[in-house]
């Protein structure tokens, strides 16, 4: 069956290959794959600065967001044959640490973890795979193909589960947030914050085209230029860029007893200079506090799926900016100014 797979540390080594069908030892739910998503972090994959093969191989299996139809189940699972299902990501570590051996694999304490198309585990950008059925989600039929945004969805799930967890150790009831980045990670956390009631602002650097509309389409507020000026003590950040002048300024601007979620891996190598007094002086002063956010356990992508499913299905549609066959994988890793969740088409 054909596959895209790369040579993680490799630049230039993605192609689509011939790959053997799926081992039964990934589990008994056959899925045939229909999209998968594209996002940073299959770029720098595919760039050669992350990613790691199976154990005694050289090549991984790409794609971490997905969507399949179920085409064999074991009978009184979970899932059953025509079934839309996404694949969860990570896979608790052998051990398992405390958090793993509770279903908490997003906090894998000894980093042992597995990612299925990221971290010594194949991913889900063939024409079929296998899988366990508790790392299987179903999900509503009436999303088709919107369902391949429920990973990013299960991600910003996961961050606002954390704000909430944390605002919630005094009186919490956030009024404002602000959300840096206009890209699906954006996005999907301005529409959950939305759902929530919330005044919502984003702040991106595009002045026009299509984030500027996607989010005053939300009811929210879209700003270029300073966090300062965009919004003023917001309750909640979340900070979808990782880029480090900004993950700052959100500290330095968040309001009293707010929480600032940071969701963006960034690369190193840039120095900033910092006040970090005065960071400090306030962040104490007013109980403010700042949490790192990553991946999704099972609890994340079912409030993921509940956030796309009373989502408005002609705004998720334009979240998918471009659809892009697999054999012309190339131009779906190619990212265009003007990309929201580029997707690449697998299946019928
Ligand atoms: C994925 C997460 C994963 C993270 C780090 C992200 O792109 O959505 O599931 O944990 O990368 O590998």
């Amino acid at each position: 069956m054909k596959a895209l797979t790369v040579i993680p540390g490799r630049a230039g080594s993605a192609r689509l290959d011939d790959v053997d069908e799926p081992p039964q030892s990934d589990g008994p739910v056959l899925v045939e794959t229909l999209a998968i998503g594209v996002c940073g972090t299959d770029a720098e994959i595919v760039s050669g600065a992350y990613g790691w093969a199976p154990p005694g191989r050289d090549r991984l299996v790409l794609g971490h967001e997905s969507l399949g139809r179920v085409m064999e189940a074991p009978p009184g699972g979970p899932v059953a044959a025509g079934d839309l299902v996404v694949g969860i990501v990570r896979r608790p570590d052998p051990v398992p640490c405390a958090n793993c051996a509770v279903g908490e694999w997003d906090f894998c304490r000894n980093g042992r973890y597995t990612e299925r198309g990221i971290k010594e585990h194949d991913g889900y950008c063939s024409e079929r795979y296998r899988i366990q059925p508790e790392y299987v989600v179903k999900v509503d039929s009436a999303l088709g193909m919107l369902g391949v945004l429920l990973e990013p969805a299960s991600v910003v799930a996961k961050a606002w589960e954390q704000v909430e967890k944390i605002g919630g150790r005094a009186h919490f009831t956030p009024e404002r947030a602000l959300v840096t980045g206009a890209g699906p990670i954006g996005l999907l956390a301005a529409m959950m914050g939305v759902q929530r009631g919330i005044e919502v602002h984003v702040i991106d650097q595009v002045s026009s085209g299509l984030k500027p509309d996607l989010v005053a389409t939300l009811g929210a507020t879209y700003h270029t230029g300073a966090i300062a000026d965009a919004c003023d003590a917001p309750d909640v950040v979340i900070e979808c860029t990782g880029v480090g002048s900004l993950v700052f300024d959100a500290m330095e601007h968040i309001g009293p007893g707010g929480v600032v979620c940071l969701t963006g891996v960034s690369s190193g190598g840039r120095s900033l200079g910092v006040d970090a007094g005065t960071l400090n002086r306030s962040m104490v002063l007013e109980n403010e506090a700042v949490v790192g956010s990553v991946n999704a356990n099972r609890r994340h992508y079912e409030a993921g799926a509940q956030a796309l499913a009373k989502a408005d299905r002609g705004w998720l549609e334009r979240l998918v900016s471009r659809r892009v066959p697999l054999d012309r994988w190339a131009e779906a890793l190619d990212r265009k100014p003007d990309d929201v969740k580029v997707v690449m088409e697998v299946g019928t």
